[in-house]
């Protein structure tokens, strides 16, 4: 099918390599000239596992377009997908005004029936209003379809995601746009709903809201387990066993960031506020969240007391592993707080590190994980990158004034640190 993703952000350009991976014709809008060029001419701009092959491979065969005209866009697809960010405002509601400009565009640009398809992360009612623009802005008066089609990707991941997604959620105000949408995701081989609008909309807030609780109840056991004197590991493992609670995300750590947690929970919170609920449940995952990182500060100063003139180094500075995202990342926050602290810095992050030098430019950036630790008086793990579990350890031991690690992401056996002369700090253990 022809198919037009207008935002080339992380959930745009992945869903457009992703299309054209199962044979539909993409055009990729963005009204970033820069970014359009610089993928026209072979080059990304973002890391994503998988995603540079694809585009090479689609935009040389012709599969994969960009542009910078959302009206070229509009004429030569069938199906408009709306992928433009939402972020939070002051107040935690979600800024819409990339989503109204983008309505109006693709209103303007209409000459014949498109189905208009939202991705962006929305509060529940957008669907309407989206319709409501493009009918008001349309000069051409043409029929059209408003669809949610939420996406559920995770960084890092997001090729694997989408390519194998769960489910895919289809919302809609009536069934005219349903084969089409049908059409488009019967390559993925994965279940279909069909909702009406509201529901989609509410089903991508709920979700992440609930992955956002999950992370923070185990957090909030971990408490207990180092309070106890039990592992928190080997609860969640007892817990994800049952196949209702399920194993995933029930990681404990010193906190979840990110671009999306964190924006979704203050919007849920407020979309509840708006209806006349609140939503006090989540309001304390937040709390929970932001405790936990005062919690492993607090580790941190307690166990080396003045941290003025002190040398730490932290590996990963991304929100997770396997991405170069460090938008409301725990990992910067950390350092930030032990910046103020009066620390200085030598950090490592195997993908990061360029997007990190604008927000921590006085840090060292280490270009080998394992040299991080030379005369440090303690070392700090941030992010669960797979490959920090590969520290040269022996050499980080020696490399430290004093044998200090603080694990923020559980990545080491506390016993078998020990044996190797660590003071070793996790979370929950
Ligand atoms: C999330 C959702 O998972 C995805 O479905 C949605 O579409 C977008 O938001 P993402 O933000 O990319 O994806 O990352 P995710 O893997 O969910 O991790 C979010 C944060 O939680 C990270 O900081 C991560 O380190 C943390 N986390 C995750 C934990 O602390 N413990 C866990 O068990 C899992």
């Amino acid at each position: 099918m022809r198919l037009t993703i207008i935002g080339t952000g992380y959930v745009g350009l992945v869903t457009g390599a992703c299309f054209a991976e199962v044979g539909h014709q993409v055009i990729c809008v963005d009204n970033d000239s820069a970014k359009v060029k610089l993928l026209q001419g072979g080059g990304i701009p973002i890391y994503e596992p998988g995603l540079e092959d694809m585009v090479r491979k689609h935009s040389a065969s012709g599969g994969l377009r960009f542009t910078n005209s959302t009206a070229e866009g509009v004429e030569k697809s069938d199906v408009i997908f709306i992928a433009v960010p939402t972020p939070s405002l002051p107040d935690g509601s979600v800024d819409l005004s990339f989503i109204e400009k983008v309505a109006r565009e693709i209103a303007a640009a209409m000459t014949g029936y498109k189905i208009v398809v939202d991705k962006s992360t929305v509060p529940v009612k957008t669907g309407d209003k989206v319709a409501e623009t493009i009918k008001r802005y349309c000069k051409a008066q043409v029929e059209f379809d408003v669809v949610s089609n939420p996406e559920f990707l995770r960084e890092g991941f997001a090729v694997g995601d989408l390519m194998k997604p769960d489910r895919v959620v289809i919302g809609v105000r009536s069934q005219r746009p349903v084969a089409a949408m049908k059409e488009i995701y019967a390559p993925f081989q994965a279940p279909i709903i069909v909702t009406d609008i509201n529901s989609a909309e509410l089903i991508k807030h709920a979700s992440n809201s609930f992955l956002a609780l999950k992370i923070s109840y185990i957090n909030a056991v971990s408490v207990l387990c180092e309070a106890a004197g039990a592992n928190v590991q080997e609860v969640a493992h007892g817990m994800g066993m049952d196949e209702r609670i399920g194993n995933r995300f029930l990681n404990a750590s010193l906190g979840f960031g990110g671009s999306c947690f964190p924006k979704d929970l203050s919007a849920f919170i407020k979309i509840a506020d708006q209806v006349g609920y609140d939503f006090g449940l989540l309001k304390e995952v937040q709390k929970i969240n932001s405790a936990q990182m005062d919690r492993f500060v607090k580790k941190i100063v307690d166990t080396l007391w003045v941290l003025k003139d002190k040398k730490i180094g932290v590996l990963g500075l991304a929100f997770k592993q396997n991405t170069d995202d460090v938008r409301m990342s725990p990992a910067i926050d950390l350092c930030q707080r032990l910046v103020k602290e009066g620390a200085a810095l030598r950090v490592y992050d195997p993908k990061a590190m360029d997007k990190a030098r604008a927000i921590l430019p006085n840090a060292t950036y280490v270009e080998d994980m394992n040299e991080v630790a030379e005369g440090c008086d303690a070392l700090v793990i941030a992010t669960e990158w797979e490959e920090f579990k590969k520290l040269d350890l022996d050499r980080a031991r020696k490399g430290l004034t004093h044998p200090i690690l603080f694990d923020g992401r559980n990545l080491f056996d506390p016993a078998e640190m020990e044996k190797l002369g660590f003071i070793y700090k996790s979370i929950g253990r």
